[in-house]
């Protein structure tokens, strides 16, 4: 996993809990990794669950709500630092569509060694999406949070029916995608 997800999970961290909480959550998790984590660099995705591990034990909430909420601040987070990536999209169905044929090529790019999941989106509706989601890290609660974290970057609300998940020995993850305007 690259650094730059390490630092946003950092900021996550501060910004809810504190930089002492941070600080206790890294000095009682054991890494692999011995090196800082800078933005380019490539970590083994083991320490990352083993800090997501530490603060969930520690804060004793549900793993899957913290990864939620995770992926919804990585979003606004991702979003303030590579704006364009963001900006370019009228409205929240055209982001998601273009996260695997636009986002994740550029990213691939600008962090040589990412290994972004495949996303596949098709339209439900004129005000929904199915979503497929397949990566050998299985972080769909993630990616439930990212999409909640694009709708509120849009000024919509997302309701979602995650209908099959690889956490229960499907191939992929869907989801169906409800978006309202709203005061979100
Ligand atoms: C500003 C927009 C975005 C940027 C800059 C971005 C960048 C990244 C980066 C750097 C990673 C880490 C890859 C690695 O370390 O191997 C990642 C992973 C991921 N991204 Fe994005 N991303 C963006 C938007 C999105 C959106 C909108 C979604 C979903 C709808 C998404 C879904 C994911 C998921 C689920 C992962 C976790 C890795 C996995 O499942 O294997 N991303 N992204």
């Amino acid at each position: 996993m690259k650094g730059v997800m390490f630092n946003v999970f950092e900021n996550f961290l501060v910004h809810n809990w504190g930089e002492d909480f941070f600080e206790d959550v890294l000095s009682a998790t054991t890494l692999t990794t011995t090196e800082p984590f800078v933005a380019p660099g490539t970590y083994a995705d083991a320490d990352l669950f083993a800090l997501v591990e530490t603060t969930v034990a520690t804060l004793e909430i549900p793993l899957r709500d913290a990864l939620v909420e995770f992926g919804r601040f990585a979003f606004s987070e991702l979003a303030r630092t590579h704006p364009s990536f963001v900006t370019r999209h009228d409205d929240v169905r055209d982001l998601l569509r273009a996260v695997d044929s636009i986002i994740h090529i550029e990213v691939r790019k600008l962090y040589p060694g990412a290994a972004t999941p495949k996303i596949q989106v098709s339209d439900i509706g004129d005000s929904g999406v199915r979503l497929t989601y397949a990566s050998p890290r299985r972080l769909c609660a993630v990616l439930e949070g990212l999409v909640l974290g694009a709708a509120d970057c849009f000024g919509t609300t997302a309701t979602m029916q995650h209908s099959s998940c690889m956490h229960d020995g499907a191939s992929e993850c869907v989801l169906d995608i409800r978006f309202a305007k709203g005061e979100a």
